[in-house]
């Protein structure tokens, strides 16, 4: 008996190393209720009184061995395996990371925030609008009448017949004096549309800068006070500005308004095309009709306005021949800012 017992031992501790079953399969094929091992016991019966004893500390010592030898095997396998996994999943920390580039500001926006800073400096808030506009605040109540060349379907996004795609950024005027009383001093920057065709200098989508201050005795040496100022900030202290006699239906007296060029200092260079100055917006004192028609005493208040574009701005300050660029959002031009 003790030779089947050597036997049984050596034969589980070979399938146990050779992996050939699982240690499952080998634990109930020796050990289990119906095992090799339980057999040799039940069959000690026929053993002698001295040897019962000694064949029966053997079988224990066995199921022992086995049992140590199974357990063993498992934990081998299952650190195997995790040794696996843990070189699968390893991490090269040293391979280089992806770069992410932080695109700059495009030039609109950052010309635009700009414009915003110097305007917030001196005071003003800043006033939204819709783009898809009544007809009233973009013509009629900026005292435009019904047969201004502003209004023709030639220049004008029309949606139905009286709300259209604003052609200014002047009905914001009308929106804010509405809402509130003087004193007022808001800027209005945002999207404006015109049936233009697009080429190097016209786009039928374009942006404008608004400006309108309404108070108890304001003068026209305030709106050229508060351009000047803005003027030196945007484009260097010595900028000069020049105001032309122009008309606009919603401002009287209207002017265009020119800075020295800050490129040649007046000059006359390329930027300026030989002018020495670059025309950059329309102003003038808010006129009587759109102050009444807000419901503000043109006889207690005053107001000037003014509307810059800011591609022109953008493109003169850049030195940029063609606003198409500005549109297209191509990386090799935007890279460049
Ligand atoms: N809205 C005018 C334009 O688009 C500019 C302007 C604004 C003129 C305010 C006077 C006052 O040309």
């Amino acid at each position: 008996m003790k030779e089947i017992l050597e036997k049984i031992r050596a034969e589980a501790m070979e399938a146990i190393s050779s992996s050939a079953q699982s240690l499952e399969e080998i634990r109930i094929k020796y050990l289990g209720k119906k095992g090799e091992l339980t057999k040799v016991l039940r069959g000690m019966g026929a053993l002698s009184a001295e040897e019962r004893p000694v064949v029966g500390a053997l079988a224990n010592k066995v199921r022992e061995d086995v049992e140590r030898a199974i357990e063993k095997k498992s934990r081998e396998m299952k650190e195997a395996s995790r040794a696996l996994a843990l070189k699968a999943e390893k991490i090269d920390v040293t391979v280089p990371g992806e770069r992410f580039s932080v695109a700059p500001r495009h030039p609109l926006s950052a010309v635009q925030k700009q414009m915003e800073d110097i305007f917030i400096g001196m005071g003003f808030e800043i006033a939204e609008g819709p783009e898809v506009e009544k007809s009233y605040y973009n013509f009629e109540a900026l005292n435009t009448p019904e047969d201004h060349p502003a209004r023709d379907i030639q220049d004008t996004f029309y949606i139905t017949d009286d709300v259209l795609l604003r052609s200014q950024t002047s009905p914001v005027q009308i929106h804010v004096m509405e809402e509130k009383k003087p004193p007022i001093r808001v800027i209005s920057p945002g999207r404006v549309y015109r049936a233009d065709e697009v080429d190097a200098t016209h786009s039928p989508l374009f942006h404008q800068c608004e400006g309108i201050v309404v108070d108890k005795g304001i003068t026209m040496g305030d709106l050229k006070g508060t351009l000047e100022a803005f003027a030196k900030q945007m484009f260097g202290e010595g900028t000069r500005l020049r105001f032309r006699p122009h008309h606009f239906p919603f401002t009287e007296p209207s002017a265009e308004v020119d800075i020295s060029c800050f490129v040649c200092g007046g000059k006359g260079c390329r930027v300026c095309k030989g002018e020495g100055w670059i025309e950059i917006l329309g102003a003038g004192m808010v006129h009587p009709n759109v102050l009444r028609g807000c419901g503000i005493d043109p006889d207690v208040y005053s107001g000037f306005a003014f509307g810059m574009g800011i591609e022109r701005i953008v493109m003169a300050k850049y030195n940029i021949t063609d606003m198409r660029l500005l549109y297209e959002n191509d990386v090799r031009f935007l890279k460049q800012f």
